[in-house]
C-alpha cells in the first residue's frame, strides 16, 4: 500500500498545535432534507428527529453531517502514511478515553505522562485525535491539515470496518485500535448525549430504533462484528478492546497498546510506573476534573468539551432499562453474533 513521506518531528502531536480547533458540525439541521444524497428514500422512512441525523450509507447508519466526509475518504482523500494509527468506535463507546490512552501512549517519550505540561492536561482528547469523518468533509484543507501531521499519525472513525477505504482496512503498514461496550450502556450514555440538543428524546424511542438497527454507528451488531472477525483474521493490524475491560484494568491495557502500536514498555518505563501514570492521566476522574472538559470547555458548536464525560461506568443500563427491555436487546445482540465467538451477555 502506498505510503508517503513523514514530516521530520515525531508525532503523534496534538491536532490542534499543529493544525488549530478540531472540525465543527455546526448546528443542528432544523428540518429534516432528504434530497442531498442517495439514501433519501430510506431516510425518508425515518422518524423526523432520526432523519434529520442519520443517513442510510452502504448498508451503515451514518451521522448526517460525516457522509460527506466518508464519501471523500473512500474516494481517496486520505493519504495513508506507514505508522498510521486509526482508532475506530461505534458512538459513546469510549472514543475519547481511547484518544487520551492512545495519544498519552504513543506520545509518551515527548511527553512524559505525569509531567506537568502533558497536552492532556490543557486539551481535550478530541483536540489531540481528530474525527476523519469531520476533518474530510472540509474538502481539500483536511487532507493538507492530515499531511502536515508528523507520523506515527492518530486518527479516529466511527465507520463500519465493511466501508473503510482498503488504505486503511487491508494495509499492513495502518493499525486498528477499537474500542465497543456493552450495548445497554451504549445506548443509555447515547440518549443522555442527544438530550442535550434533543430535551424531548425518549429513552424508549432511542432503545426501540436501536433494536431494529437504527442508531449513530447502528446496526450496532454489525459494527461489533466487523471489527470482530477482522481482529481475528488480522490480530496484528486490528486491536479489539472492551471499555469494561479497560474499567476493571486500565494499566494493563495501556501495556497491550503499547505492545500492539510497537512501542512496547521498557524495563526502565516498567519500573517508573509509566503504565500506572498514563491510566492516571486518563481517568475519568483526571480528565473530567479538569478545566478545559467542564461544561465551559469549548467543544463543538453543539456540545461542551464537559459533554463527553458523564458517569464513566458500566452497568448504568439497570438505572433505565426494565429487566423485559434488558433481556431483549440482549436477544437481538445474541442472535446477530451467533457462532462470531462474541458476546456481550
Ligand atoms: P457514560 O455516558 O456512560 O458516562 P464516547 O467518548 O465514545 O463519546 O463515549 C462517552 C462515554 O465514555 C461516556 O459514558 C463517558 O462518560 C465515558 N468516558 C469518557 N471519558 C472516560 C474516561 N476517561 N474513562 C472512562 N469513561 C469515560
Amino acid at each position: 500500500m502506498a505510503t508517503a513521506n513523514a514530516p521530520s518531528v515525531v508525532g503523534p502531536v496534538p491536532f490542534a498545535d499543529v493544525c488549530g480547533a478540531r472540525p465543527d458540525p455546526g448546528p443542528l439541521p432544523k428540518e429534516p432534507d432528504d434530497d442531498d444524497d442517495a439514501s433519501a428514500a430510506t431516510a425518508a422512512a425515518l422518524p423526523g428527529d432520526a432523519r434529520r441525523r442519520l443517513r442510510w450509507y452502504q448498508g451503515t447508519w451514518v451521522a448526517r453531517v460525516c457522509v460527506p466526509g466518508v464519501v471523500a475518504i473512500r474516494q481517496g482523500s486520505f493519504a495513508p502514511r506507514r505508522g498510521d494509527v486509526v482508532l475506530a468506535s461505534p458512538h459513546k463507546c469510549g472514543t475519547t478515553w481511547l484518544k487520551a490512552l492512545a495519544f498519552a501512549t504513543m506520545a509518551r517519550g515527548a511527553y512524559p505522562p505525569a509531567g506537568a505540561g502533558h497536552p492532556l492536561l490543557r486539551l481535550n482528547p478530541h483536540d489531540c485525535v481528530p474525527f476523519m469523518e469531520m476533518l474530510f468533509a472540509d474538502g481539500s484543507a483536511g487532507s493538507r491539515k492530515m499531511g502536515a501531521l508528523p507520523s506515527p499519525r492518530l486518527m479516529a472513525t466511527h465507520m463500519h470496518h465493511a466501508i473503510l477505504p482498503a488504505s486503511i482496512s487491508n494495509n499492513p503498514d495502518c493499525k486498528i485500535v477499537y474500542i465497543c461496550r456493552n450495548p445497554k450502556d451504549m445506548l443509555v450514555s447515547l440518549w443522555h448525549f442527544t438530550r442535550r440538543v434533543q430535551p424531548d428524546l425518549a429513552f424508549s424511542d432511542v432503545f426501540e430504533h436501536a433494536c431494529e438497527g437504527v442508531s449513530f454507528s447502528g446496526p450496532i451488531w454489525d459494527h461489533v462484528l466487523g471489527y470482530w472477525n477482522a481482529s481475528k483474521e488480522s490480530p496484528e493490524t486490528v486491536l479489539f478492546l472492551r471499555y469494561e475491560e479497560i474499567l476493571l484494568d486500565p494499566a494493563g491495557n495501556v501495556r497491550r497498546l503499547a505492545r500492539f502500536v510497537g512501542q512496547p514498555l521498557s524495563p526502565a518505563e516498567e519500573a517508573a510506573g509509566v503504565a500506572e501514570d498514563i491510566a492516571r492521566l486518563c481517568s475519568f476522574e483526571a480528565l473530567r476534573g479538569l478545566e478545559v472538559n467542564t461544561a465551559a470547555g469549548s467543544g463543538s458548536l453543539l456540545f461542551p468539551n464537559g459533554a463527553y464525560f458523564r458517569r464513566g461506568q458500566a452497568g448504568d443500563w439497570a438505572n433505565h432499562m426494565t429487566p423485559e427491555m434488558a433481556r431483549r436487546l440482549d436477544a437481538v445482540m445474541e442472535e446477530k453474533l451467533r457462532g462470531s465467538g462474541l458476546s456481550f451477555a
